[in-house]
C-alpha cells in the first residue's frame, strides 16, 4: 500500500471543510452535509487491482450446487445449468471456491468419482440432513470452473480426513501421468492434469472445521501441507484457516508459528442485523436495521487492518495474503424454506453492502489479493436465484458487474471527504467509492450513496489527467426493500446515469440516495 492510501483512509470520513471555491456557487442549492468532495490522483497508482478479489464460493448446501449449478432433466440425469454459467460468464467471475465451507471437512473425494451411478451416496449432515448423491464431484466441478474461464479453489478436508487422502487428491488432479491416481483421472475421462494450484487446508478449523486451537491446527496445517508437493509445473498456492471477525490470536499463532509456509490466510466475516439466533429479513426491515447492516458492513475495513496489522509483524513484505474466503449478508431464510438451506432473497440494501465490500478490499489491495462472496447461487448473498432451470440475477450480481471494470486495472490513490448518513445520533460515511486505471488508460470510478434519504453532490478533482468525456450507469430504486423476483426480474437492474458532467477540470457528480454508480472517464 502506498503512502498516500494510509493518509486517504484517514480521511475516508471526515466532517466537510470546504475551501471557499468549492462551497461557493452551490451554497444556494445544496445543503453542506450533502456535499463530498473527492480528489483521483489519475496519473498515480502502483498496486494492481487482482481480479481475484471479485471471487465466489460454491459448498453442497442448500441449491448451490444441486438445483443451482447441477440441475436433472425429466429423465433423472444430472447435467449444468447453462442459464447460470451463462450469467456468471458475463460478471467475469475468477475464481469459485469448492467445496465448502463447513462441507469441506466433511467431504471424501473419492466418493465423488467414476461412473455416478456408482458413486456412494451420504448424508449432508451439516446442511439439512439431505442426500449427497456424490454426482457432482471433481470432474464435474472442474468442468465447471474451465467453463467459466476461471481458477479452481479447492478447500482439503483436515476435520475428518487423513493426509494421505489429501495428498492424494492433489496427485490426482495435478500429476501429469506415470502414478496410479493420474491414470485412474485417465479412466475417468481426464487425460491433462487440471492444475489445480489454490489450495485450502481445511475450513473454519476453530468451529465446524474441528473446534481447533490456533496452536493444535498450526501443527495440522503443517504436516498436511507438507504433503502437498510441486508437481511438474503446478505450485500449491496454500490457504490456511484464517480467523473469523476479531479472533485476533488466531491471526497472531498461525503468522509466528506458520506464516512461512502458506501463502494466504483465510479471513470469514459476514454483515447481519439482530443477532446469530435471530437475524433480520432479507427484504423486510426498518431503516434502523438498514443502518445496522451497513455499520456490520463497514466493520470489515475495520478487520482488514487489524489483522493485517498483526500480519505485518511477521511479514512485513506482505508475501502472505489475506484472503478473505467468506463474506456477504446472512438473513433469516424465506418463509417456507429448509433453515439448513440458506436461501434468502437479496434486496437493493445487499447490493449497497457487497459495493461497501469492495471497495474495502481494493482500498487494501496490497493485502488483500483475494476474496469470495458467500455463495454464488441460491445460498446467503447469491448472483443469482433459480427456479427449476429458470435464473434470475440479484441487485448484487449486477454491482459485480460494474466492479468488472477494476479487474486487473490499476488502484488509483483517491482522497474521498465525505458527509455523513446520520441514523438517530449514530453516523456513517455516506459516500464509498473506488478508481482504477485500465490498461487502454480508461479511468473508472465506482462511487455509492448508503444514505437511503438524501442524494450527495460529489466533487471530483481528477489529478495528473484531463478527462473530457463521461459516462455511467446506476443501480438504484425508489425503495430500500426493491428486489428482483421471478415475476418482476428486473425492478434493480443498472440503467444509464445522466448525472455526472465536466465542469473545468472538475468531475461534478449527482449521486441519488441509495445508489450505486460507475463511471467511465475519458
Ligand atoms: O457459508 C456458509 C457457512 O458459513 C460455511 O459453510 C462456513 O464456512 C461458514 O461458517
Amino acid at each position: 500500500m502506498n503512502r498516500l492510501s494510509s493518509v486517504f483512509s484517514k480521511f475516508l470520513f471526515a466532517t466537510l471543510l470546504l475551501p471557499p471555491s468549492f462551497a461557493a456557487g452551490r451554497r444556494a442549492e445544496t445543503a453542506p452535509d450533502t456535499e463530498v468532495r473527492l480528489v483521483v490522483e489519475a496519473d498515480l497508482g502502483d498496486a494492481t487491482i487482482s481480479r481475484h478479489v471479485f471471487g465466489h464460493f460454491a459448498e453442497h448446501l442448500g441449491r448451490c450446487i444441486y438445483g443451482g449449478f447441477w440441475i436433472q432433466d425429466a429423465s433423472g440425469k444430472w447435467r449444468f445449468n447453462d442459464k447460470v454459467i451463462e450469467a456468471l460468464k458475463r460478471i467475469k467471475v475468477p475464481n469459485l471456491r469448492w467445496p465448502g465451507g463447513c462441507f469441506a471437512d466433511y467431504y471424501h473425494w473419492q466418493d465423488g468419482i467414476g461412473p455416478a451411478e456408482k458413486r456412494p451416496k451420504m448424508v449432508n449432515a451439516v446442511w439439512g440432513g439431505v442426500t449427497e448423491d456424490n454426482s457432482f464431484g471433481t470432474h464435474e466441478y472442474l468442468e465447471l470452473v474451465e467453463r467459466l474461464g476461471a481458477e479452481p479453489f479447492i478447500v482439503g478436508n483436515v476435520g475428518s480426513g487423513t493426509v494421505k487422502e489429501m495428498a492424494d487428491w492433489w496427485e490426482y488432479v495435478n500429476h501429469p501421468g506415470g502414478s496410479t491416481l493420474a491414470e485412474l483421472r485417465r479412466q475417468n475421462g481426464r487425460e491433462q492434469p487440471w492444475r489445480v494450484s489454490i489450495w485450502g487446508v481445511g475450513n473454519e478449523s476453530w468451529g465446524c472445521g474441528g473446534q481447533m486451537s490456533p496452536d493444535y491446527y498450526v501443527d495440522l496445517f503443517k504436516r498436511y501441507s507438507t504433503f502437498l508437493r510441486p508437481v511438474s509445473e503446478t505450485r500449491p498456492f496454500l490457504v490456511a484457516v484464517g480467523p473469523s471477525d476479531e479472533r485476533y490470536e488466531w491471526t497472531e499463532v498461525l503468522m509466528r508459528d506458520a506464516g512461512r509456509f502458506f501463502q494466504a490466510l483465510d479471513l470469514h466475516y459476514y454483515s447481519l442485523t439482530g443477532t446469530w439466533s435471530n437475524k433480520g429479513k432479507a427484504t423486510e426491515f426498518t431503516e434502523a436495521e438498514w443502518f445496522e447492516l451497513m455499520q456490520k458492513a463497514l466493520r470489515m475495513d475495520e478487520l482488514i487492518t487489524r489483522h493485517s496489522t498483526i500480519m505485518d509483524r511477521y511479514d512485513p513484505g506482505k508475501r502472505v495474503a489475506l484472503l478473505v474466503g467468506e463474506w456477504g449478508t446472512w438473513h433469516e431464510v424465506e418463509p417456507g424454506t429448509n433453515p439448513g438451506f440458506l436461501y434468502q432473497q437479496n434486496a437493493l440494501r445487499d447490493a449497497l453492502v457487497a459495493a461497501l465490500h469492495l471497495d474495502i478490499f481494493i482500498k487494501h489491495a496490497d493485502r488483500v489479493r483475494m476474496a469470495n462472496i458467500a455463495q454464488t447461487v441460491n445460498v446467503l448473498q447469491a448472483m443469482i436465484l433459480t427456479r427449476d432451470e429458470d435464473v434470475i440475477v440479484t441487485p448484487t450480481y449486477h454491482v459485480f458487474d460494474l466492479y468488472k471494470v477494476h479487474q486487473e486495472a490499476t488502484m488509483l490513490p483517491i482522497v474521498l471527504k465525505t458527509s455523513p448518513y446520520r441514523y438517530g445520533d449514530q453516523e456513517l460515511p455516506a459516500v464509498s467509492a473506488s478508481a482504477s486505471r485500465d490498461k487502454n488508460g480508461k479511468i473508472h470510478l465506482t462511487l455509492s450513496n448508503i444514505d437511503p434519504n438524501q442524494g450527495r453532490q460529489v466533487k471530483v478533482e481528477l489529478r495528473g489527467a484531463s478527462g473530457s468525456r463521461v459516462s455511467g450507469q446506476i443501480l438504484t430504486a425508489s425503495v430500500m426493500n426493491a428486489h428482483n423476483t421471478f415475476e418482476n426480474p428486473d425492478t434493480v437492474r443498472p440503467a444509464p446515469f445522466t448525472g455526472a458532467r465536466f465542469d473545468g477540470q472538475n468531475l461534478m457528480i449527482d449521486l441519488p440516495s441509495k445508489s450505486v454508480v460507475a463511471l467511465e472517464i475519458e
